[in-house]
């Protein structure tokens, strides 16, 4: 066992990870706590506690960049004279971008990994603890396959699968493709074997990850007798791949494995309009031998797990601005898909990311942005404000937007969706939604009061509900955050009830129980699928 510079042993009992960045990065993070966990390694409730620490960073902003290299600054500044100072790691996009040079910048780190290299972390940690530091792990895993089984830190109602990574799409603005490297995919079956064993242990809601999803399946070959139809695209660029295995074939094999029976959601993230395919579309109808399915003409029915959400990053409704990012497509396409995709199935919840303030983006062009959130009527934006990325083809341009500019428009677009989502949102009321429970909600005295018909605010005040009473929350199918109450001295959390939406704000929705699982349990219905075995629970 090495020694630390004051002389104690630097064995790693327990660890700490700070996640910054999307979604992939928060499945990473949760990879690598169950690496640490098999290796005998016990989590910590606060940084202050643990042996080692970990950072998993984001680089897809300079802001990003920053925030966890202060956060390095933070935990060092915290532990340094200690008796037993902490090993303390970064990872994710930032170890896979910064590499050794990170260690110009915190002297004190003790190594570096990247984001194809988690499953080294057992071993790096070890050689750590063996006296060796300033470890870099980042390369890229050359091979083609990409095979790999998720690995969830207990046991809980909801998880993240990856079913591919990285990205080939190269948006010029984008330092993604440098930090996830080449598009790989799992093969179908890997993945239901997966998703199968995950659903055995409790698991009822999946997200399927990757930075596009709907591109899943390029170069592994369709070796089942899957065949689908050919994939359509109205935006025209990208063709067919026949014989290939595909994204929407991957979503019907899911709806039609019997070991995934129990699932009852399929939720994704993230796509690309490029292979926003017309089947992929279809995927979300009604389901085959309804009315509706015939009054839409469709050939095959939906996919009944698949939730009715949408997350389709659009970036700007200019086409002169989208050309320049690369994207390929004009706005028109885009809007043809979602026209499409809401008289298939019109309660989608739709989302998407926006970049304002890209080079030569003119106030003309910003308009166009406005009146594609008119146009598309999304439930929910994430704006950002144009971040050059060294390395990438936009940073060759001129950052021509002034940053007053850039964040002046970034208020106004969040501004003007605002009055969009709410509107959206009260568009739910009256309507009966099924919740997963997550937990409890944060605030507890923030609930709006239950009054049907009415969009209200948070009143900030505990409105009077029965004794013992405590609000839960969850998202609904269409994705959309939703608090209720009740008064069951018993966890909710793991477990699916129905509530008729009572009330909305721009950010969430408020329910009113019309189904207590508990209830049902007495009266002698047996309720197999809530009966999910639950990692841990905040009790209020
Ligand atoms: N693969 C997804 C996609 O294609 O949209 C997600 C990419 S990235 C992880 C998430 C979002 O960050 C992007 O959709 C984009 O809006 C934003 N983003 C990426 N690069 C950026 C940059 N240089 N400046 C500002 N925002 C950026
Ligand atoms: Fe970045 Fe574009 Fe790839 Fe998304 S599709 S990760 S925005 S390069
Ligand atoms: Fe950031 Fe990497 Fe995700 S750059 S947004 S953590 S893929």
């Amino acid at each position: 066992m090495s020694q630390s510079q004051s002389g104690a042993p630097r064995e790693a009992k327990s660890f700490y990870v700070k996640t910054f960045g999307c979604q992939m990065n928060v499945a990473d993070s949760e990879r690598m706590m169950s690496l640490l966990a098999e290796k005998g390694m016990t989590p910590a409730k606060a940084a202050s506690e643990a042996d080692l620490i970990l950072i998993n960073g984001c680089t897809v902003r300079e802001k990003a960049v920053h925030k966890a290299v202060s956060q390095l600054g933070v935990y060092h500044h915290e532990t340094k004279g200690s008796k037993k100072p902490p090993i303390i790691g970064i990872g994710g996009c930032v170890g896979q971008l910064e590499k050794q040079a990170l260690f110009k910048r915190a002297p004190y780190l003790d190594f570096v990994f990247g984001t194809d290299t988690i499953d080294n972390l057992p071993e790096i940690v070890s050689r750590v603890e063996n006296g060796e530091r300033h470890i870099v792990y980042a390369e890229f895993d050359k091979s083609m396959d990409y095979s790999t089984e998720t690995k969830v830190l207990g046991a809980k109602a909801q998880a993240f699968v990856n079913i591919m990574k990285g990205c080939d799409k190269y948006c010029t603005y984008c330092i993604v493709p440098f930090t996830r490297g080449k598009e790989k995919s799992r093969t179908i079956d890997e993945v239901l074997n997966d998703m199968a064993r995950l659903v055995a242990t409790g698991v009822r809601e999946i997200t399927l990850l990757g930075q596009n999803v709907n591109s899943f399946g390029k170069g592994n070959p369709n070796t089942k007798d899957r065949t689908p139809r050919e994939l359509q695209n109205r935006i025209g660029k990208v063709g067919p791949r026949e014989g290939e295995e595909n994204f929407p074939m991957l979503l019907r094999a899911i709806d039609s494995d019997p070991r995934l029976a129990k699932l009852r959601w399929i939720r994704f993230t993230s796509s690309h309009p490029l292979d926003f395919s017309d089947e992929l579309i279809e995927c979300y109808a009604p389901v085959a031998g309804s009315a509706r399915a015939e009054q839409l003409g469709l050939q095959v029915g939906g996919v009944s797990k698949l939730a009715p959400q949408l997350h389709l990053p659009v970036q700007s409704g200019s086409n002169a601005v989208l050309q320049k990012m690369g994207r390929h497509h004009k706005i028109e396409g885009y809007f043809e898909q979602m026209d499409r995709l809401r008289e298939i199935c019109p309660d989608v919840g739709l989302s998407t990311d926006l970049i304002v303030g890209f080079p030569t983006e003119t106030d003309e062009d910003f308009q166009q942005t406005l009146k594609l959130l008119d146009r598309v009527q999304y439930d929910n934006i994430y704006a950002f404000a144009y971040s050059p990325r060294p390395g990438t083809r936009a940073a060759k341009l001129k950052d021509d937007v002034p940053n007053s500019v850039k964040n002046e428009r970034l208020n106004t677009l969040l501004k003007h969706q605002l009055a969009i989502a709410e509107k959206r949102y009260a568009s739910r009321i009256g309507k009966e939604m099924e919740i997963l429970v997550e937990g409890l909600a944060r605030h507890q005295n923030m609930v709006d009061a239950p009054d049907a018909g009415k969009s209200a605010g948070p009143t900030g005040q505990k409105k009077d509900y029965p004794a013992g009473s405590r609000v839960w929350t969850g998202h609904t199918p269409c994705g959309r955050v939703c608090n209720f109450v009740s008064d069951s001295p018993r966890s909710l959390m793991g477990r699916f009830v129905r509530v008729k939406i009572t009330a909305s704000t721009s950010l969430s929705l408020t329910g009113e129980l019309i189904h207590d699982p508990f209830e049902a349990e007495r009266s002698g219905e047996i309720l197999q699928e809530m009966s999910a075995p639950i990692s841990s629970e905040i009790v209020g």
